[in-house]
């Protein structure tokens, strides 16, 4: 039976989520919280192969749906060995992107068929939907700006309107689902930034001790 507390961080790349993670992380644990932080895709063995195959550039020609299908079996596998578990143990789990990702990506950015990626990844989450989740809002332009262009990985090499697409998919994602997901503008110092996720998800955190 699942008692924990699942918090989700999303948005494009190089929006900050990763310091984010840390910080949430940190004050989890000072209110008392046993915690488990992940990303995705990857966080198992079997993900983090196909994390490998799906971020290489040298596989440019892998077509939307065969990612779509690799991030739902990596997300399918974290549910299965860490993400359940955890959250059946009353943990609170924080992961660096999930299902929302392919809804963005793979949906809006790559223009596969919504109800289908959304149905593959309900298939793979098996019930553990998140309880809050974090879109982290930012200008494409400036979220690419802030990597260094020549280790990008296969997905920051598509492009521009790629990456629109993505943005404008997490807005929609937001108006959708407004009981789980907030938009919170990334072009913010990062106390502002963590500011904004604490009033909106602390409340829901001391709630449960
Ligand atoms: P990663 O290096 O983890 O990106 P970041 O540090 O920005 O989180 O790479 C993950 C990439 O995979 C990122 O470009 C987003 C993409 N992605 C999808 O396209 N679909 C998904 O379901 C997930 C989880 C990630």
């Amino acid at each position: 039976m699942r008692k924990g507390y699942f918090i989700t961080l999303e948005g494009p790349d190089g929006a900050g989520k990763t310091t984010q993670l840390q910080r949430l992380l940190t004050f989890a644990q000072q209110y008392g919280f046993e915690t488990v932080n992940t990303r995705e895709p990857g966080g198992t063995p079997v993900g983090d192969a196909v994390r490998g195959i799906l971020l290489d550039p040298q596989y440019g020609e892998m077509i939307p749906l065969t990612e779509a299908l690799l991030y739902a079996a990596s997300r399918a596998q974290l549910v299965h060995e860490v993400i359940g578990p955890a959250l059946d143990a009353g943990k609170v789990v924080i992961c660096d992107r999930f299902i929302d990702s392919s809804l963005a990506y793979q949906a809006y950015g790559g223009e596969l068929d919504f109800d289908f990626v959304l149905r593959t990844n309900v298939a793979a989450i098996n019930g553990y939907m998140p309880d809050q989740t974090f879109i982290l809002d930012l200008n494409p332009k400036e979220g690419l700006a802030r990597r260094d262009a020549s280790l990008a990985d296969r997905m920051e090499q598509k492009s521009l309107a790629f990456h629109q697409r993505v943005r404008e998919g997490f807005l929609a994602l937001a108006t959708r689902f407004p009981e789980r997901i907030i938009v919170i503008a990334a072009n913010r110092p990062v106390e502002d930034v963590f500011a904004s996720i604490w009033e909106n998800v602390g409340p829901a955190l001391t709630a449960l001790r």
